[in-house]
């Protein structure tokens, strides 16, 4: 049995979680300091990390009280090193890292977007039960900072397949929110919005399809979005459900075509999703009907761990530890 204790602090939010053998987890805090930054229409770092300063202890000490457990029940601390604002990473880091030498346990330094794919591997306590999902596997990342495909031949080997060559799926969210004036984070009004919108395809975005590749691009839709916005803002029937509809329409095409596409190239019957856009009800939708076209098993994670969450990196730490160590414990 090995439970790992793992801390989130990449971007506004301060997550700790304890998840037992890679999977079940046990406990999952997040404090995000969201509200202090919503005015401002986007993340403030130095606000975010003097946060995490604040919150960390605490929260840490919630999830290992909260699993149950007791300090000297845990037998590592997973940290996530990479990408994210750098203050913020350093609170986690020094934080993971002092942890680990008090209790002399090891310190595993995880990547941020792999744990985010990790979140499909995931099974709640006293929840339904999810399936394993089978490896090799294609994953679609698509958060506030990336939007990436990987061909994932296991834990250990993830090939960059394509990525974004200017905005991030949930950046060209948040940008186009901002446009049409609907607030940070954009991501779930639009979301929202256009799943209240009746009239669809009334509208068209076009968008980057670069077919010969699976790199992406999202910036030319959010510049549509901000000249129709402009020239129609004063119509006495613009309505921005309808806009906010053909742009998640015309993202989500995109993202659905590629991942698809990669799953066909690489020959993998198993496409898992990640990261905050993974949330997005549109894509869920569309991505799931085209995947079962194919034969292809689609896998979302729970809406809670689309999200920035700690118990992602935990989990995916476990595949990290040399498996003689894990056998001993
Ligand atoms: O993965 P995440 O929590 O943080 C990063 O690692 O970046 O992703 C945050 C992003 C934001 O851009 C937010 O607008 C977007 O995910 N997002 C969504 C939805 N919920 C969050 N985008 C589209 N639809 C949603 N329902
Ligand atoms: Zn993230």
């Amino acid at each position: 049995m090995m439970n790992i204790l793992g801390i989130e602090t990449s971007c506004d939010e301060t997550g700790a979680s304890v998840v037992q053998n890679g999977r079940m987890i046990l406990s999952d805090v997040v404090a995000s300091s969201l509200e202090f930054h919503q005015k401002y229409g986007g993340v403030i770092p130095e606000i975010a990390s003097r946060r995490q300063l604040e919150f960390i202890h605490s929260v840490v000490d919630e999830a290992v009280i909260s699993a149950g457990k007791k300090m000297r029940g845990i037998h590592a601390v997973a940290v996530t090193r990479a990408p994210g604002l750098l203050g913020s990473l350093l609170v986690g880091l020094s934080y993971a890292r002092a942890l680990g030498f008090a209790l002399n346990i090891p310190v595993i330094e995880t990547d941020h977007i792999k744990a985010h794919l990790y979140a499909n591997f995931l099974q709640a306590r006293g929840g339904e039960k999810r399936p394993v999902p089978q490896l090799p596997a294609v994953g679609l990342i698509v958060s506030g900072g990336h939007s990436s495909l990987y061909y994932i031949r296991d834990f250990h080997h993830f090939q960059l397949l394509g990525q974004t060559r200017d905005d991030a799926a949930g950046e060209a969210f948040d940008k186009t929110a901002r446009i049409l004036g609907l607030g940070y984070p954009g991501g779930p009004v639009i979301d929202r919005l256009a799943r209240g919108y009746q009239r669809k395809n009334s509208l068209r975005f076009s968008s980057a399809q670069m077919p010969d590749s699976f790199d992406f691009s999202f910036s030319g839709t959010k510049t549509a979005v901000l000249y129709h916005h402009q020239k129609h803002q004063r119509d006495p029937d613009y309505d921005t459900a309808k806009v906010a509809d053909a742009f998640q329409t015309s993202v989500v095409s995109v993202l659905v075509k590629k991942s698809i596409a990669a799953c066909l190239k690489k020959r993998v019957r198993t496409l898992l999703v990640g990261g905050g856009v993974a949330a997005n009800s549109g894509l869920r939708q569309a991505l799931s009907d085209e995947a079962a076209g194919h034969g292809i098993a689609v896998a979302f994670p729970p809406l809670s761990l689309c999200m920035d969450n700690a118990a992602m990196v935990a989990g995916y730490a476990y595949h990290l530890v040399d498996a003689k160590r894990r056998k001993d414990l």
